[in-house]
């Protein structure tokens, strides 16, 4: 994931978490503007990893439903990614009805903000038939008039994160003209790389974390977020197909500890590798530097929450080349 030039854009987060969106943006060369989190820990690395920031996070300052967003006019991009517990098939799926149902709220901020172009991401649950008058109505019915707007999913992977995670986005342009410029973010990585032009070959687990060959490589199954499933839990099993492959890639996806150090100090008695919370956030693309604060659940909640940085990266690009960027 490159760092690109300043490409000359401002951009507004909400529900930033540990920094994913912002991250892949940032690496666009978008100015950023703001960050809007609930969770203290989320804001305690934003701004532990960007001092110079905007980060307003906790229960006063980063809660969405008392910002005032009509300061933020003139942002060209608002981007996030609502809290996606009401639409996960890992959850009980109720929609409009959980509390944790935030889209109104970003359906406000661009209402209020009138950026050139939105960006809004979620689980593919999003897009099952049951949430469809949900999509319409909430997310579409609303900003429709105002804005072109496109939905596609992407597989981290094909953009060379080591692991299996898909995430559906809404992009929304205001002038037709950039609409009309956007191209939804072609895959990078593919598993027959070379004979679809110049696609480079998928980022697998075990060699991506630097570990010996075994005769078998595939992308980790998906992170499952720290701050769902059991509580205060240090594991990222997703499932139980989930646990068979971490079991054939000689991975131990539970118990994982804060340092490399500690993971080798505490191997398992199968003798797989345990993983470190630097492990789970290389296999979800962020950049070795970028350091998650909290205890390990904490982190893992953050990176198992996060866009995969590269991703964001991807859709961030496109945007701003819709926006002519780069011309
Ligand atoms: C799916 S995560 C977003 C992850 C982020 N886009 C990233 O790439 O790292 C959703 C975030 O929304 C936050 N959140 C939930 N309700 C909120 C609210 N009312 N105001 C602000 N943030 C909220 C959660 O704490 C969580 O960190």
């Amino acid at each position: 994931m490159p760092q690109l030039e300043a490409n000359g854009l401002t951009c507004l987060s909400l529900f930033s978490g540990g920094g994913g969106l912002d991250l892949g943006f940032e690496r666009a060369g978008f100015d950023h503007i703001a960050s809007f989190e609930l969770l203290d820990v989320c804001g305690e690395t934003l701004r532990a990893n960007r001092p110079d920031w905007d980060v307003r996070s906790g229960e006063n300052d980063g809660d969405v439903r008392r910002a005032r967003f009509t300061q933020f006019r003139g942002v060209d991009v608002v981007h996030g990614g609502p809290p996606c517990q009401p639409f996960s098939i890992a959850g009980k799926q109720a929609g409009a009805e959980d509390p944790r149902n935030m889209w109104g709220e970003f359906v406000r901020c661009v209402l209020q903000t009138r950026p050139r172009a939105f960006i809004a991401e979620n689980v593919p649950g999003l897009l099952d038939k049951k949430f469809e008058s949900f999509v319409q109505e909430v997310i579409i019915d609303p900003l429709a008039s105002n804005y072109t707007i496109f939905k596609f999913r992407l597989a981290a992977h094909d953009f060379g994160v080591p692991q299996a995670r898909r995430r559906v986005f809404f992009v929304g342009f205001r002038a037709a003209r950039d609409a009309s410029r956007f191209r939804e973010p072609a895959p990078t990585h593919a598993d027959d790389a070379g004979v679809f032009g110049p696609l480079l070959p998928r980022n697998t687990a075990r060699k991506s974390l630097g570990l010996p060959e075994i005769g078998y490589d595939v992308v980790s199954p998906t992170l499952r977020s720290g701050f769902t499933g059991p509580r205060n839990t240090t594991g990222v099993i997703n499932s139980k197909a989930a646990l068979k492959v971490w079991n054939e890639l000689q991975i131990w996806p539970n118990g994982v500890q804060p340092t490399h150090a500690m993971a080798l100090a505490y191997p398992p008695e199968n003798g797989h590798f345990r993983l470190s919370v630097a492990d789970c956030a290389l296999l979800q693309g962020f950049p070795q530097q970028w350091k998650f604060s909290g205890a390990v659940y904490q982190a893992l909640g953050q990176i198992g929450n996060s866009v995969c940085p590269p991703v964001g990266f991807a859709v961030a690009r496109e945007v701003a080349a819709a926006l002519g960027a780069y011309q």
